[in-house]
């Protein structure tokens, strides 16, 4: 099916819709919510065998999921659709009303126009040496046979290439570990209150609700110091952060301090949280495919024989970078996305009520044994020219596709490859005692807690 077939919204005198099955194994109170709980990946890598529609109950509440790639590619790339949902109401405590990854309408495209020249193809070479730089600096932190506690190394890798690159600042160096530790304790607390949505519960002052309340306070407590600092240091660097200063609104005033603050959260939080998964994960498809690390070194002492592995040798990189787009298509950071329909629409023939949620999961997608021969091998090939054209359209969109795809799709995808790059040349690794490499699953997915041995080459 292309999307052109699914014609979103444009219900006209075509058949009658049909009303979406409801997917099997909900049970009183929680509906399917116990199932995104406990076992959430496999209950949504099946749901396409029920139908390209599905109906899911959480709590007291009806969602859609959507299952085929044409059918989400219609879904990110239509107007009926907006953020809204499940997913952006539990982020909204995290990342505000105001910020670009939870506003919609003139506002959100107002916030696009902003900070989308900070992530232009033409800007990223600027941040290449900061990119090297952190790479480098990882791999010389690291001791051959050490245990490494990838969790921490990952994020704070992660918060210091998004924080050095769009808010230029030394004073973002002290900061990077309080916001990791933040971040931590926020991202899995939202999911749980995502699926299992017990709005007054969850104001309970036990432990882990005083434990998430403290966390919020304090990320947005930095953020305000990471505002301040730049203004009391006068300088206006050509940066993201000065871009979102001197932000003017529809009528030409500055924007409110809200949401500068909102803007600042909006855009650190997601970069850190996605990347950080995605190296953890790397690191793990690493450590237990050895040949992939090898191929990544030949490749790089033939691209860059003996000098430092630069930016300038991202897009000669193209094995390291298969590794890579393979990586993020079997452990998509960001594995569940949500909209909600603004009007009454027709999805692939399927009645989506005005005020209805709907999500779909990149990991099913991209692990859908209808779209990918060999689908759960790890085959960083099928991404070579003649080969990535047999993959059906929207069945790989990690990054999202419309009017809310990442604007760091080319950022994240350099860095990525030049970290993987630095790091699998200097070394192998091997999992060591403590590590746990399965799944976990909260607003991002990742490795549970990953401890590897760093081996030199
Ligand atoms: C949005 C994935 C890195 C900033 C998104 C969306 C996806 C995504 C799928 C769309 C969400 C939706 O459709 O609802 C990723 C992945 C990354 C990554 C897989 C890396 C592996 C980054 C980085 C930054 C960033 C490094 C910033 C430093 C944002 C922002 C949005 C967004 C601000 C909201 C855009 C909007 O709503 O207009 N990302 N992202 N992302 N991402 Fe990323």
């Amino acid at each position: 099916m292309t999307v052109e077939s699914v014609h979103p919204g444009a219900r006209g005198q075509r058949a009658p819709l049909h009303e979406a099955p409801v997917a099997g194994g909900s049970v009183p109170l929680l509906g399917h919510g116990w199932r995104l709980v406990r076992d959430p990946l496999a209950f949504l890598a099946q749901l396409r065998d029920h139908g390209d529609v599905v109906r899911l109950r959480l709590g007291p509440k009806t969602v859609y999921a959507v299952t085929t790639p044409a059918l989400t590619g219609a879904l990110a790339l239509s107007p009926d659709y907006i953020i809204a949902g499940p997913l952006w109401e539990s982020l909204e405590s995290l990342l505000g009303k105001e910020g670009v990854a939870t506003a919609n309408g003139p506002l959100h495209r107002r916030q696009r126009r902003t900070i989308q020249p900070a992530f232009r193809l033409d800007a990223i070479p600027a941040y290449g040496p900061i990119m090297a730089e952190e790479a480098y600096a990882l791999v010389q932190r690291w001791r051959s046979g050490e245990v490494l506690d990838v969790t921490a190394e990952s994020f704070r890798v992660a918060v210091r290439v998004a924080a050095r690159c769009l808010m230029r600042g030394s004073y973002m160096d002290a900061r990077a570990e309080r916001i990791c530790t933040a971040l931590a304790t926020l991202f899995s607390g939202m999911y749980q209150r995502m699926v299992v949505p017990l709005g007054p519960l969850y104001r309970i002052p036990v432990p882990s609700n005083r434990e998430f309340n403290r966390a919020l306070a304090d990320l947005h407590h930095l953020v305000d110091e990471i505002v301040a600092d730049r203004r009391a240091s006068g300088r206006k660097p050509d940066d993201l952060l000065t871009a979102l200063l001197d932000a003017k609104d529809e009528n030409g005033e500055p924007i409110g301090e809200q949401e500068i603050h909102d803007q600042v959260i909006a855009i650190l939080t997601p970069g850190s949280e996605t990347v950080g998964s995605t190296i953890m994960s790397l690191l793990l498809v690493l450590t237990e495919h050895p040949d992939l690390g090898d191929r990544i070194r030949d490749e790089v002492t033939t691209v860059v024989a003996d000098r430092p592995v630069a930016f300038e040798d991202v897009r000669k990189l193209t094995y390291t970078a298969n590794v890579v787009v393979e990586t993020m298509r079997l452990y998509p950071a960001v594995w569940i996305l949500t909209r909600r329909a603004v009007t009454e629409t027709d999805l692939g023939g399927y009645r989506i009520p005005a005020g209805a949620d709907v999500i779909y999961s990149p990991y099913a997608i991209q692990r859908d044994r209808r779209s990918y021969q060999r689908h759960e091998d790890f085959d960083p090939d099928r991404w070579l020219p003649d080969r990535a054209g047999e993959v059906p359209k929207y069945a790989m969109s990690p990054f999202s596709v419309g009017n809310r795809k990442c604007p760091s799709d080319h950022f994240s995808m350099a860095e990525l490859t030049l970290i993987t790059a630095v790091v699998a040349s200097a070394y192998r690794f091997e999992q060591a005692p403590g590590s746990d490499a399965r799944p976990r699953i909260g607003i991002t997915l990742r490795p549970r807690r990953l401890m590897l041995r760093a081996l030199p080459r």
